[in-house]
């Protein structure tokens, strides 16, 4: 067998549509060696090679499941480590682009979440007060430091769970890197909105005063979807107006008042099969990344629904969008000839660490 990398440079020039038949006939050599996770973002034409879709708490599932030797995941960076901390050690974690990150998850890093836990001991002590929790869109390490620190992880879709988890052991909660999913779900606990204070990482103590850190019930790192903050009450409200009838679901990264005007809030998961279990006929508009939002309203428009996007620019994911055909193929035929590109590896002892947060989430979700 050759085992000399085919380089991204012949791939780069070859126009979408070819690159279509070259993945499907490496798909077929590689056969069961090789599975494809594609995310509900990603883009249709890389979305419609994927063996199995979902969104991140199902993605994580499936990988921890798949016997497969090599799992491609077309995604970004974070899904792709969970990928490897969560599959066998033979198993490879396979990135087309490495340059497909998040930029929510490099909203917090270690140093700062560490610098953070070293200046609450100033105020009470972490480890007795404190569950760290992160949101899977972050770096493994991060996954690392609440496996060490007795906290977890959480999706968009377990959310809940994980805070009535975290709360029950102990009373307060650090949430990096998503504030908007943190406040939405704490909402949805009845904790008041003057206990859930922003920690603001660029900030000495967060910003806050040691009588505010002593009183607040969950710490809201301060960090944001780029996509979702697009979407905007004003949004809603108009298109509202237009049609009285119509339906609002949102993904919970999006701002409080979206979350709070919206009939449903959750998932990509969440949001395709609220939309696929609705009466033939109705009216939606959709608070979430655009390839999905296009990918649904032509799916159900010969049901006779009308699913809209909910901002009248165009926001999607950029990094999300460096998946593309090319780099699928060239991913794909370096496996046929049995040399792996962009390989996704934690190092063991951070892999080991954030496995204990990640088992702790599936063991509770
Ligand atoms: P889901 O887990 O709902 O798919 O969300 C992932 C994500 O990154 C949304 O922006
Ligand atoms: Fe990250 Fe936002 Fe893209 Fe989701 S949509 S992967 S949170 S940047």
């Amino acid at each position: 067998m050759d085992v000399s990398t085919i380089t991204f440079e012949r791939f780069k020039p070859l126009a979408d549509e070819a690159c279509q038949e070259r993945i499907i006939a490496a798909r077929k050599a590689l056969g069961k060696r090789a599975v494809i996770l594609g995310h509900h973002y990603q883009r249709a034409d890389v979305y419609k090679h994927a063996d199995l879709t979902g969104d991140s708490l199902k993605l994580s599932k499936l990988a921890a499941q798949t016997d497969a030797q090599y799992i491609v995941f077309c995604g970004v960076h974070f899904m792709a480590e969970v990928a490897d901390i969560l599959s066998h050690p033979e198993q490879i974690a396979i990135l087309p682009d490495l340059n497909a990150g998040c930029s929510m998850a490099d909203m917090a890093n270690l140093s700062k979440v560490e610098r953070a836990w070293r200046e609450l001991k100033r105020v009470l002590d972490p480890g007795q007060h404190v569950t760290p929790v992160t949101y899977v869109n972050s770096a493994a390490d991060l996954k690392a430091f609440c496996g060490e620190h007795g906290g977890i992880v959480c999706t968009s879709t377990n959310a809940r769970q994980i805070l009535e988890w975290s709360l029950a052991r102990r009373e307060k909660v650090l949430f990096f890197p998503d504030q908007h999913l943190g406040r939405w779900t704490g909402y949805l606990m009845d904790i008041p909105l003057a206990e859930m204070l922003v920690w603001d990482p660029d900030e000495e103590m967060g910003g806050l005063t040691p009588q505010q850190i002593k009183m607040a019930k969950i710490l809201l790192w301060k960090g944001h979807c780029s996509v979702h903050q697009m979407f905007q009450a004003q949004h809603i409200l108009r298109w509202r107006q237009q049609h009285p009838g119509g339906m609002v679901i949102s993904h919970p990264e999006c701002n409080f008042e979206v979350c709070k005007l919206s009939d449903y809030v959750g998932s990509t998961e969440y949001i395709i099969k609220t939309v696929a279990a609705s009466a033939p006929g109705t009216r939606w508009l959709v608070g979430t990344e655009l390839n999905l939002v296009n990918r649904i309203a032509e799916e159900f428009k010969p049901q006779g629904k009308v699913v809209q996007f909910m901002a009248p620019t165009v926001c999607m994911c950029s990094t999300m969008q460096r998946i593309d055909p090319q780099h699928l193929a060239w991913a794909l035929e370096n496996l046929v000839k049995g040399r792996v590109v962009n390989q996704i590896k934690v190092p063991p002892h951070e892999a080991k660490l954030a496995r204990i947060a990640l088992d702790r989430m599936l063991a509770v979700s």
